[in-house]
């Protein structure tokens, strides 16, 4: 049943200590997109929640993955929010710290109208940054934010509170 399915996803996420720097547990969720069966899994119970939204947004770089499958079984178009530099024109930018460093993401040009209602996804919620930069990004271009879909939340890193009262849909907890 999706119990078992969840559970044998939880075991392929691979915990990496001191990676990107020291101190920090990096949570990889590479494996779980190599199985084909928890693959689908996690695509299909992300779709189910995007039901309501037009497009689904993946967040550099994993999230491409997730957001590219999900979108694809939820029947709708997918958007990819890139880090800076690498779009070729941006419709929006906004800089964000991480649990390690701080980074700048990029909506690209001509590809989401405003009030589009958007899925956000992407593999982790570990800090928050990310997603509210997404989101920020989105509102920047009008687009209506309907939830944000994620493998794992690192619940202890209290994410959500940077999402204010948008709905989160964490298939797992760490
Ligand atoms: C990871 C993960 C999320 C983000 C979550 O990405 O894929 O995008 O961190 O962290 P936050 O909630 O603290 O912002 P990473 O920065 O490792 O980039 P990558 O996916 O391009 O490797």
């Amino acid at each position: 049943d999706s119990a078992d399915d969840l559970l044998r996803v939880a075991e392929l996420v691979r915990s990496v200590p001191d990676y990107p720097q020291p101190g920090v547990l990096f949570r990889d969720i590479t494996p779980v997109l190599a199985h084909g069966e928890s693959f689908a899994t996690v695509t299909t119970e992300l779709a189910a929640n995007a039901g309501e939204a037009d497009l689904v947004v993946g967040v550099e770089a994993r999230g491409f993955l997730l957001g590219a499958a999900v979108a694809l079984v939820a029947g709708v178009g997918t958007v990819p929010v890139r880090k800076a530099g690498k779009l070729p024109a941006v419709a929006a930018s906004r800089s964000y710290d991480l649990e390690y460093g701080s980074a700048t993401l990029e909506l690209p040009a001509g590809v989401v109208e405003p009030g589009t209602r958007v899925y956000v996804v992407d593999d982790v919620l570990a800090t928050g940054g990310t997603a509210a930069a997404a989101c920020a990004l989105l509102a920047d271009a009008g687009a209506e934010v309907v939830g944000f879909g994620t493998l794992l939340e690192l619940a202890a890193l209290n994410g959500r509170a940077k999402l204010g009262d948008l709905r989160i849909d964490a298939l797992l907890n760490a």
